[in-house]
Formats: structure tokens, C-alpha cells, sequence
């Protein structure tokens, strides 16, 4: 079975800084990607929109530069959001706006992730001037969902989670203060922000990555697989269940690709874990694979469809930019994944972390 799809576009990537970064960004262009998001987590973060980048923070314009001197010329779209921190101001994001450099801007849950100690409580931004000037300039909200600095037991529990939390106490408030705001709740994990998003208006979608449309804690447990160890952290089946059925379902339109592709050269340290699962070159692949565990005949034209909204066109239309126009090919076939060499060392792909091989291959 081949499938020729449009190229398509990853909305939430991570290339970091400095030596490595050609190589993340070649291997996005190897499978198919016609453009990226690529998220401000960086060190130091993009915390700036234009000015000279000093050892606190970069800016937008300077990254977007490094990135395409990089090889993201070749991209048709590379949105870099603005790193929401203490130091962000409206003034910031209506002359950003008005520039053009900034389309998005990302909330980081403090010490919610990797690099995220920048990040202030979402409380702290709500019925605010910096969320009011987003939605006065049509930009969108990304959105990292879980609550920060909760105890071990209420960070994951059998009926409780902080990503549950956050959807159930956090997002209802933020919709209702911010009327106009254009918000995707990234890398959704949970059946409770799978629901609030198919519930919410349409100005609120969703990215999944492929880790979390096909994998579960037990996999990740089962061997203690620390390759598949990112934050949000991969959960149950029944929440697979609900981001597989919210995927993959006709017609829909609020959910796409985001890969959270995160590339750590160095996973397990003495004291824990890098959180983040590298998927660069071998996303598409997973993605279609996810379908099918989710039961969607990708040889049909209904299930062919549904692929291709998910992948290829929800992303762009979210973001109100076009769908590529170029194609790319995936395969059915079985396909093994390389470790990644980069200047900065070598990066495992998600599948090889795993002991697994692809069942579909690029063309
Ligand atoms: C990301 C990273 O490594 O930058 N890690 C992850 O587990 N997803 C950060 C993030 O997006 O949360
Ligand atoms: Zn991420």
C-alpha cells in the first residue's frame, strides 16, 4: 500500500540551539515536512521578539535567522512562538505582531518541563493586558496544559493527573476571560482534554503526538523504556482511546500534527530523566501507524482523508496559512530507525528506543 499525500506540516517541534541544529532540521526535511513551529524552550529562551540577544534571553528574529541558515530556508512556514516569562509585555506583543515575526506565543508551566523554569503560573496571566493584547492581535496561545508544582501522588494517580486538573479547573477560566483568544492545547494526553477540546469553540485545537496516539505507561514502564519518557508523560489506554478517536474521526478539524519531536543527546543522568522523545525522520511513519492500531483503513478513501486532515491540512488551516502544495510518499513496508549523529552527539529515535521497527516507510 503507498499513500501520496500533501507535504506536511509539524506544529510543535523542537530544534534547539548551536551545533546539532542542522542535523534536527534535515531530518524533519527528510520526512516530508514542509514547515515547522519550532518552540522558544531553548537556552537561553526566546523570551524576545526583535533587539540583540543577550545571555538571558534571544529573540524571535534572531532564531528564525539561525534556523534558516540553518536549512529551514527550505521550509514554506517556520513560526517560532514567543516564550510567555515575567519579563513579557503588551507593548511586546502588538509591535510583534505588527511586524509580522510573531504569530504565536507558548505558556510553559514553571519547572513543568524541559527548560521551562521561565514560565509563570497561568493565574498569574488571567483576564490580564498580555492575554488581552494577543486576542486584540489574533495571535495563538500554545499551550503546555498540566499544573505546575503539584505533590507526586496528585501529578499522576489512577484518577487524577495534572493535565486532568489543568483542563478541568485552568481552561474553563481561560476560555470564559478570553473570549477572542485563539488557544491549541499542545500535546494533549488525557480523555478530560480530548473532551474540553471536541466541546470547546472552534477557535481551540489540539495537537497529539505519534508517542501518545500509540503508546501507553505500561509500555514505558514495561522495561523502564526511558526513550519514550516526555512530558506530558504517556498514559493510559482509555485515554489513548479518546485521542485515537479524536484523530482519526471524519470531518474533524481541531486536531493535527504536532510531533513534540525533543531531542536530547544525553536521556538518563544519575538523578533522572530528560524528558522529551525524538521523532524526527520517522514521524509520519508513526503517525501512520497509530491510524491503523486505531482501526482506520488507510487504503479506503474515507480513512485517507481522515490521515490527511490530520496531518496535512488541520495544522495550516488552524494557523490560517496554506496547505503545501508539493508531496511527499509513505509505504507500507517494514523499516528500521538510525540513531541520529549530530555535532553535539547522537540522538534515538523514538522506535529504536523501543526495540521497534516502522511498519510504513517514506518513498
Ligand atoms: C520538551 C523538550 O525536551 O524540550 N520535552 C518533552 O518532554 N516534551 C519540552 C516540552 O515540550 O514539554
Ligand atoms: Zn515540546
Amino acid at each position: 500500500m503507498q499513500l501520496d499525500l500533501p507535504k506536511w506540516f509539524d506544529l510543535h517541534t523542537h530544534f534547539r540551539q548551536g551545533p546539532a541544529v542542522p542535523a534536527y532540521i534535515q531530518a524533519h526535511i527528510d520526512m516530508g515536512c514542509a514547515g515547522v513551529l519550532a518552540m522558544p524552550n531553548t537556552k537561553p529562551p526566546i523570551a524576545r521578539v526583535t533587539g540583540e540577544p543577550d545571555a538571558e534571553s534571544w529573540t524571535i528574529e534572531r532564531y528564525l535567522n539561525e534556523l534558516k541558515a540553518n536549512g529551514a530556508d527550505v521550509f514554506e512556514q517556520v513560526i517560532v512562538p514567543l516564550y510567555l516569562t515575567r519579563n513579557t509585555t503588551p507593548a511586546m506583543i502588538a509591535d510583534g505582531a505588527e511586524s509580522g515575526l510573531l504569530r504565536a506565543c507558548k505558556y510553559y508551566p514553571p519547572h513543568g518541563t524541559t527548560n521551562s523554569e521561565h514560565g509563570v503560573p497561568m493565574k498569574e496571566f488571567l483576564d490580564g493586558d498580555i492575554l488581552r493584547a494577543m486576542e486584540e492581535n489574533n495571535l495563538v496561545l500554545c499551550i503546555h496544559g498540566e499544573q505546575h508544582a503539584l505533590p507526586g501522588e496528585d501529578y499522576l494517580a489512577a484518577n487524577r493527573n495534572a493535565e486532568a486538573i489543568f483542563y478541568r479547573e485552568t481552561m474553563p477560566r481561560l476560555l470564559e476571560a478570553h473570549p477572542n483568544l485563539r488557544i491549541v492545547c499542545e500535546h494533549i494526553t488525557t480523555a478530560e482534554a480530548a473532551r474540553f477540546v471536541r466541546k470547546a469553540p472552534d477557535r481551540v485545537g489540539a495537537t497529539i503526538t505519534p508517542q501518545h496516539l500509540l503508546y501507553t505507561l505500561g509500555h514505558l514502564i514495561q522495561g523502564l523504556k526511558y526513550h519514550l519518557y516526555c512530558l506530558p508523560v504517556v498514559k493510559f489506554d482509555d485515554d489513548r482511546d479518546f485521542l485515537r478517536d479524536a484523530a482519526t474521526s471524519a470531518g474533524q478539524s481541531k486536531f493535527f500534527a504536532g510531533t513534540d519531536s525533543a531531542p536530547h543527546t544525553t536521556k538518563a543522568t544519575e538523578c533522572g530523566c530528560a524528558a522529551g522523545c525524538f521523532t524526527g525522520g520517522c514521524a509520519p511513519q508513526l503517525y501512520a501507524m497509530a491510524f491503523e492500531e486505531s482501526r482506520i483503513d488507510l487504503s479506503s478513501k474515507s480513512g485517507r482523508e481522515s490521515f490527511e486532515r490530520f496531518l496535512c491540512l488541520n495544522g495550516p488551516a488552524f494557523y490560517g496559512f496554506p496547505a503545501s502544495t508539493e508531496r511527499f510518499g509513505l509505504e507500507r513496508s517494514p523499516c528500521k530507525t538510525e540513531v541520529l549523529e549530530t555535532a553535539d552527539g547522537n540522538v534515538t529515535p523514538l522506535p529504536s528506543g523501543l526495540n521497534l521497527d516502522l511498519t510504513w516507510s517514506l518513498r
